[in-house]
C-alpha cells in the first residue's frame, strides 16, 4: 500500500513535467507486477527508428525491408505505396494484422513513432510528414 503511495506520487510528479524518458521510467518502476522488462521478455529498450527495425521488423520484413515468403509471406516495406498514410503502419503496429503482432503495445509512443518515421523515409519510401508521439499516444486502443 505505502509503496503503491509513494509510486504514485512519484509518477504523478513525473508526469507534470520532467522529460518522456522518466515518465516511461516511473512507469516501469510503477508496474513491477506486469513481468520483465523486454530485454528479459516483455518490452522492447531499443532506442531509435534504425535500431528498433533492426531488432524487431528485419527479422520478418528483412534487413533491406524486401520482405521475405517463407512459412509465411512477409510483404516488403521497400517502396511500399501503403506507407504514404501514416496512420497506416501507426494502425498496423498498434493493432496487428493478420500474421503481423500488434508489437507497437510493446513500445512507447516515441518508439512506435520513431519506428514508423524511419521505415517511412528509408527503402525508397519518400515520405517525409512525420508522426509524433502524441499521434501514436491518440491511437492506441
Ligand atoms: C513476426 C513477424 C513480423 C514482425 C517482427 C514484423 N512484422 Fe510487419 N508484417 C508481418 C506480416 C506477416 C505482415 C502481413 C500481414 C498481412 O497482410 O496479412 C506484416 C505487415 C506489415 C505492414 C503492412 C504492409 C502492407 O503492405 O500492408 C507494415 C507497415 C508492417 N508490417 C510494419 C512492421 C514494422 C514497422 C515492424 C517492426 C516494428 C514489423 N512490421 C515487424 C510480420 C511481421
Amino acid at each position: 500500500m505505502r509503496a503503491f503511495a509513494i509510486t504514485r506520487t512519484l509518477a504523478l510528479f513525473l508526469a507534470t513535467g520532467v522529460g518522456a524518458a522518466a515518465q516511461e521510467h516511473a512507469l516501469h518502476a510503477a508496474l513491477p507486477s506486469a513481468g520483465p522488462a523486454m530485454s528479459e521478455g516483455k518490452t522492447f529498450t531499443e532506442a531509435g527508428g534504425e535500431a528498433l527495425y533492426a531488432q524487431v521488423c528485419a527479422a520478418c520484413h528483412q534487413a533491406g525491408g524486401e520482405g521475405a515468403v517463407g512459412a509465411a509471406s512477409y510483404p516488403p516495406l521497400r517502396h511500399n505505396q501503403k506507407l504514404a498514410s501514416a496512420g497506416y503502419p501507426v494502425t498496423v503496429l498498434l493493432y496487428g494484422l493478420r500474421g503481423m503482432p500488434p508489437l507497437g503495445r510493446m513500445m512507447s509512443d516515441t518508439q512506435v513513432a520513431d519506428v514508423v518515421n524511419y521505415v517511412r523515409t528509408h527503402f525508397d519510401n519518400p515520405y517525409g510528414d512525420a508522426v509524433a508521439p502524441e499521434d501514436v499516444k491518440a491511437a492506441r486502443p
